[in-house]
């Protein structure tokens, strides 16, 4: 079977030797590894990228391919185990590691004996899957495909409709590292050349290619380039800020939207950023110096001190960042309806803040990574109903699978002038 017919429901093959995949099929430090992650995850879904990480570093006894083997099937139950335990019928954590090996091109002869009627040979994986797929309810099939608790999937597809497969779908590859140029883009590229392509709709982004350390180029360290999907290089330009404005970053966090905004307002103009931790603020100064837009950012970590009114307010609101499962495949694991509840509660009071500090005429931008119309379209609505006095601007929703960026939403409003 060539990959090009291997779905994204089935876990990513890799070249491994015959002799490693035949090693790791029986008792021994790799099995006893593998075996064991699992179950360890399960019991602490709420932190389940540290528990691999623990795992796979105290794992002194495997050379690093074979910690690369182990690891490679720990993201795979991640985003897999659903439809690993649907085809094979069973929990068994010996029975998932080696149905995963046969994937993976151990031969199924192999060890088919000791599961007899349970392992799904790699010809006819695809096959088998999109069997167990078919006759399920649209809801259902989304859960199994993508390994997600029932409720999310539920809210994933009342917020997306047929559009939730498709977005699912592109977020199970690992999304590309994308830079957000400050300059020339033309000039930057023909810099790193074969290393980055540029992004086919947003002006900014250069998508890196293969894995590599940005930070070790001479456009990261002087402040020519910056890491940043390009759905959050689209949402500060949605915000439109003009040079001379003053702007405030409510929720700014590392900073990667105040950079953009400061780049914005240019040099005679002004962001001020905040946020509730204020330690992220310490991260966010040092970035904007490499960057060079240090004298037009002040932090202020305490929520008194914000000194409205501004020319436009940006809440990137936190939220579930369900239009980011392409980079953190341990979200699903974590999902808990009580937060969502919560984080709606707070991005409520969040756009009620932020609106009070909006000048007459000037510009209201509430934005999320999130897929789900409970943090999204119901807020933006929700926010209108309260009659603030704003008129919409602009409403948009980025999809993986349609824009090339991590799932992004965002309403831009104009305070109406005072009567
Ligand atoms: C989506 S992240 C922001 C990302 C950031 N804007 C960026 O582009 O790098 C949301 C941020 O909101 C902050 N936050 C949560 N509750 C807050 C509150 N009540 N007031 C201000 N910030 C808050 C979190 O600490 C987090 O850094």
């Amino acid at each position: 079977m060539t990959d090009a017919t291997w779905p994204s429901w089935l876990p990513p093959r890799y070249e491994h030797t015959a002799s490693l995949l035949q090693r790791a099929a029986w008792p021994g430090p790799i099995f006893a590894r593998a075996t064991g992650l699992w179950g360890a995850v399960q019991r602490r879904p709420s932190a389940a990228s540290f528990v691999v990480q623990e795992r796979l570093r105290g794992a002194s006894a495997l050379k690093s391919w074979e910690r690369r083997l182990v690891a490679a099937f720990a993201w795979s139950m991640l985003r897999h185990h659903r439809m690993l335990q649907a085809l094979t019928g069973s929990d068994d954590p010996v029975v998932l590691w080696r149905q995963w090996l046969v994937w993976q091109g151990l031969p199924l002869a192999e060890v088919a004996a000791e599961h007899p009627g349970l392992l799904v040979g790699a010809d006819d994986a695809a096959a088998a899957g999109h069997a167990r797929l078919a006759d399920l309810p649209a809801v259902e099939a989304l859960a199994l495909a993508f390994s997600l608790p029932a409720d999310l999937a539920r809210r994933l597809h009342d917020s997306l409709g047929a559009e939730a497969w498709g977005a699912l779908d592109a977020m199970q590859a690992r999304r590309p590292q994308v830079l957000r140029v400050f300059g020339d883009r033309t000039r930057v590229e023909a810099e790193l050349g074969e290393q980055v392509a540029a992004h086919p709709d947003v002006p900014t982004a250069l998508i890196v290619q293969g894995r590599t350390d940005v930070h070790r180029w001479p456009a990261w360290k002087e402040g020519r380039v910056e890491i940043q999907d390009a759905g959050s290089q689209r949402m500060v330009q949605a915000c439109g800020a003009r040079p001379g404005e003053r702007w405030l970053d409510l929720c700014a966090g590392g900073g990667g939207k105040t950079m953009g905004l400061a780049h914005a307002v240019g040099p005679g103009g002004a962001v001020v950023a905040h946020d509730i931790r204020s330690e992220r603020l310490v991260g966010l100064a040092r970035r904007m110096a490499r960057l060079g837009v240090a004298e037009r950012v002040r932090t202020e970590p305490d929520a008194g001190g914000l000194e409205g009114p501004f020319d436009g307010v940006l809440v990137d609101a936190p939220c579930t960042g369900t239009g980011t499962f392409g980079r953190d495949a341990t979200l699903r694991m974590r999902w808990d309806p009580a937060r969502l509840h919560s984080l709606v509660q707070t991005q409520r009071t969040l756009l009620q803040q932020a609106a009070r500090m909006v000048r007459p005429g000037g510009v209201l931008v509430y934005g999320t990574c999130s897929l789900l119309a409970d943090e999204n379209e119901r807020q933006a609505a929700w926010f209108e109903e309260q009659g603030e006095g704003f008129e919409r601007l602009d409403q948009a929703r980025l999809l993986p699978h349609r824009d090339h960026t991590d799932g992004f939403f965002w309403t831009v409003w104009r305070r109406l002038p005072a009567p």
